[in-house]
């Protein structure tokens, strides 16, 4: 069976010489919930930004549903982006002008889906995270943990094959914590997408299947050497 995420050999220095991540491997199977940790400067975010096509590594290879990015030009990462990935950062960083309805609309929208159907298709997905009522609210006008639950939504709304978080609880109280990760991972789980998440908190990485951890630029197995 074909991993939903597969990197291998992964070499990316934002700077020559200065190298973030050598030889970074990870292999994600569907349904499949993988914590990436590592202190601060480690290289996760580097790594979720080249799983996600956004950066482009000088060396290896890294396949998303079966798609090698690394062989694929701007408008074909694009294309990956938009129908096999979906996105939580530590800030939801929702469209401010849009009400929480569009937001998570927002994705089926640009994959083609008319617009009535995109609507109903995220109603009732903040509806299954609790968020029915507030869909016609901005997100300047509910909580954070409210405002990052429909992240999460707009994250998996277009089920997409891999969802990459990085700290996605890290601007939360450990109340409104708890909740967005049971959204994150309950969600990620029902519908089969292999969820990345890079986190430095034990709780979060406790709901994960497994653990990873960053060092010198490369992935190693379990917490040693946190
Ligand atoms: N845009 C950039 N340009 C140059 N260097 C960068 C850039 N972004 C990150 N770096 C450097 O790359 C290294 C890895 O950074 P990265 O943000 O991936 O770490 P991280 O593990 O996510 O850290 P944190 O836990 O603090 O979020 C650091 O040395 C950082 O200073
Ligand atoms: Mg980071």
């Amino acid at each position: 069976m074909t991993a939903a995420v597969r990197a291998e050999g992964v070499e990316f220095a934002f700077t020559p010489g200065e190298p973030v991540l050598c030889g970074a491997a990870l292999e994600v199977a569907a349904g499949e919930v993988v914590a990436v940790r590592g202190r601060s400067g480690s290289g996760k975010s580097t790594f979720l930004l080249c799983l996600a096509g956004i950066l482009a590594p000088q060396a290896g290879r890294i396949e998303i549903a079966g798609r090698d990015l690394t062989v694929l030009d701007d408008d074909g990462r694009s294309a990956v982006r938009r129908t096999s990935l979906g996105f939580v950062f530590q800030f939801g960083e929702l469209v401010a002008e849009l009400d929480l309805l569009g937001n998570v609309a927002l994705p089926l929208e640009l994959l083609g889906v008319r617009r009535s159907r995109a609507a109903r298709h995220a109603g009732a997905l903040l509806d299954e995270l609790g968020l029915g009522p507030l869909a016609r609210r901005r997100p300047g006008e509910v909580s954070g943990g409210q405002a990052q639950r429909a992240a999460v939504a707009r994250a998996l709304v277009h089920r997409p094959a891999v969802v990459l978080a990085d700290e996605p609880t890290g601007s939360l109280d450990e109340e409104n914590a708890a909740t967005v990760l049971d959204a994150l991972v309950g969600l990620a789980v029902r519908r089969s997408a292999a969820l990345v998440l890079v986190t430095h908190d034990d709780r979060v990485a406790e709901r994960a299947s497994r653990s990873v951890t960053l060092v010198d630029g490369a992935v190693t197995d379990a917490w040693s050497a946190r």
